[in-house]
């Protein structure tokens, strides 16, 4: 019953169609979108990747074909050879690219049956569940919505790779089999039959490759690289996922700054229109916590923190002082008319403090003449009042938010507070870009689980050169020559100049608690390289899913990826990661406890 495809060929994509066609034999070769009789006439909406045509069977052009359209059911595969038509007036439809036309078949082959898909494959159809759409993800991408997400990411990756290539790049592979590289995530762990008991681990990212590229005198690399990180997910995170990574040599980070603007504006303007300004704006690591609370800023609305620890003091407000006292500081934000905001309202956002570390969250609704209605109104001296009034330029029906506490918890509790607040009170303005590089970040950051300096990008990252010194006295103060480019709040990118001494990078292993052997046994291949002339180097690598996503409006990652993972780092379409066979373990020489 089923046609074959051979002796025909298909002239044009199921978009391609215009007025201009009008007479044309064509043929076309798609899925049923759609069939509907109409007195005698069937008509079906063709669908391929390039988009809808309307094909017509009418008896009186060919009874025999019109007769085979009868048993057409939506998802059907079918290839017609016909001549295209003008639409008359009325039944041009301006939503279609090819509204103005359809296609009279002539001929009519019917490649292969199709069972009626778990969920209607309709454009405008959101309310599908994510587990079955990715279950079925083949059928979820025939959707023109979803597969136009697939469509943007390959002119995207286009777009990344001539500009580099013009920049004078060149795509190196690194390998996938290859030895744990720290960025912060766990590995992922594959096992040697060769040796066995010994592992390969999935690369988090292409770092020391790249590095070793600069030594082999590569000068400029970018790949497209995928990497694997064994972490929690998020909306914006995927065990494996791209990076558009790229590495320089004989470089300073403003080499970097200039390639990447241009990269981003080449971007924008190729994927949007849109035409950026450039430099992009930089803010220091110590003034985005200043000012967001985070270190993603997204300057694109106010409600700027400010901090008023020395009014907090000229307080009687005992919670405010002990913090004060032991240490800590007290932020403030200020949102202009929030004073609407109700009991319940507020006390939703102090849960929400809650859930980033705060222990409370204070309010002050400011009243007619600049008083305070807030249970903290009686601790507070009219004079110091009005100082913090002016502080936070605080008008009439506006609100204050408080968060006592050490420095980082304040910070990232009303950071977090404020960009909640941007969101629900509609303060972000649609269709703007905010991009901004966040320097000066610190080198270490102390973890109190493990009790040690840990790398706040990861161990490759050079200390300023005036900041090192401090490695020795004051490793919490050793800023490193590390930056992050940041999206409308959202980290894209990030980067770093690298240590190209041994000595200097067997510094910083120290100070991080990497015992000499230790540091042989792991990275012993990147000192040995150090050692041969390594040039003076640094890169960047931006999440190209999260790019992706945040340009074409995606809610997440997951929507710019043809086979995401699930919330537990599944493949939903093949089910893995899956049990296997006795003997493969047995050659692989592992045994499961259980
Ligand atoms: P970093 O770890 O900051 O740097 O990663 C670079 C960018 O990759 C994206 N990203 C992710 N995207 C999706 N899912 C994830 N799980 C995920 N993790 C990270 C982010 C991030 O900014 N080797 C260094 C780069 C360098 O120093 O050159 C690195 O990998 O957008």
């Amino acid at each position: 019953m089923l046609d074959s495809v051979a002796g025909l060929a298909r002239t044009h994509s199921c978009g391609d169609l215009r007025a201009a066609d009008a007479g044309a034999e064509v043929v076309l070769m798609g899925w049923v979108q759609r069939r509907r009789d109409h007195g005698g006439l069937i008509f079906v909406d063709l669908r391929d990747r390039g988009g809808l045509t309307q094909v017509v069977f009418n008896p009186e052009v060919n009874p025999d074909v019109h007769n085979k359209a009868g048993v057409l059911r939506d998802e059907f595969v079918l290839a017609v050879r016909g001549v295209v038509n003008l639409r008359p007036p009325d039944m041009v439809n301006p939503q279609l690219d090819t509204g103005e036309i359809e296609v009279l078949v002539e001929e009519l082959r019917l490649l292969n049956l199709a069972k009626t898909p778990p969920f209607e494959l309709e454009d405008f159809r959101v309310d599908i569940s994510e587990a079955l759409r990715l279950k079925y993800r083949y059928l979820d991408l025939r959707r023109p919505m979803v597969m136009k997400n697939i469509l943007f990411r390959h002119r995207a990756a286009q777009v990344t790779r001539q500009f580099l290539n013009g920049q004078g790049f060149i795509e190196v592979e690194t390998p996938i089999l290859t030895k744990s590289t720290p960025e912060g995530a766990r590995d992922y762990l594959v096992p040697s039959r060769v040796q066995q008991g010994h592992f390969f681990a999935l690369p988090q990212s292409p770092q020391l490759f790249k590095q070793l590229l600069m030594m082999a005198g590569l000068d400029r690399y970018y790949q497209l690289c995928r990497c694997f990180r064994d972490e929690d997910l998020r909306a914006d995170r995927q065990p494996e996922f791209t990076q558009i990574d790229l590495e320089m040599a004989f470089i300073t980070e403003e080499d970097v700054y200039q390639l990447v603007e241009g990269l981003i504006c080449a971007l924008f303007k190729e994927m949007l229109g849109v035409e950026l300004t450039w430099p992009f704006p930089r803010l220091t690591h110590e003034e985005c916590l200043d000012r967001f609370g985070l270190d993603r800023p997204d300057p694109r609305f106010g409600l700027e923190l400010k901090e008023i620890t020395d009014l907090a003091r000229a307080s009687e407000f005992r919670q405010f002082k002990e913090v004060v006292d032991q240490g800590g500081i007290v932020k403030c934000l200020c949102g202009p008319g929030l004073a609407k905001l109700s009991r319940k309202e507020l006390d939703d956002l102090i849960d929400l403090a809650g859930v980033y570390g705060a222990r409370g969250m204070a309010w002050v609704k400011i009243q007619a003449g600049g008083s305070w209605q807030s249970p903290l109104a009686k601790f507070f001296p009219d004079k110091v009042k009005t100082a913090l009034n002016e502080r936070l330029d605080a008008k009439e029906g506006d609100l204050l938010l408080f968060v006592a506490d050490e420095s980082f918890v304040a910070n990232t509790a009303l950071g977090q507070i404020r960009g909640h607040l941007g969101q629900r009170e509609g303060l972000i303005p649609p269709d703007t870009y905010s991009l901004v590089w966040v320097t000066d970040f610190p080198l270490l950051e102390y973890d109190l689980e493990e009790g040690r300096f840990v790398a706040m990008h990861h161990p490759f990252t050079s200390p300023k050169e005036e900041d090192i010194p401090l490695l020795d006295r004051d490793p919490g103060k050793v800023r490193a020559r590390a930056y992050d480019l940041v999206l409308n709040g959202q980290e894209i990118g990030g980067g770093s100049i690298r240590n190209y001494r041994r000595d200097l990078q067997e510094k910083v292993f120290q100070v991080l608690s990497i015992p000499p052997q230790e540091a042989e046994e792991k990275f012993g291949f990147l000192l040995e390289a150090l050692e041969y002339g390594a040039p003076p180097h640094g890169g960047v690598a931006f999440g190209f899913d999260r790019l992706v996503a945040i340009l074409c409006g995606a809610k997440s990652i997951r929507e710019v990826i043809a086979f995401p993972k699930t919330q537990k780092a599944a493949c939903p379409v093949t089910k893995a990661p899956s049990r296997v066979e006795p003997e493969q373990l047995l050659e692989l020489g592992l045994r499961l406890e259980k």
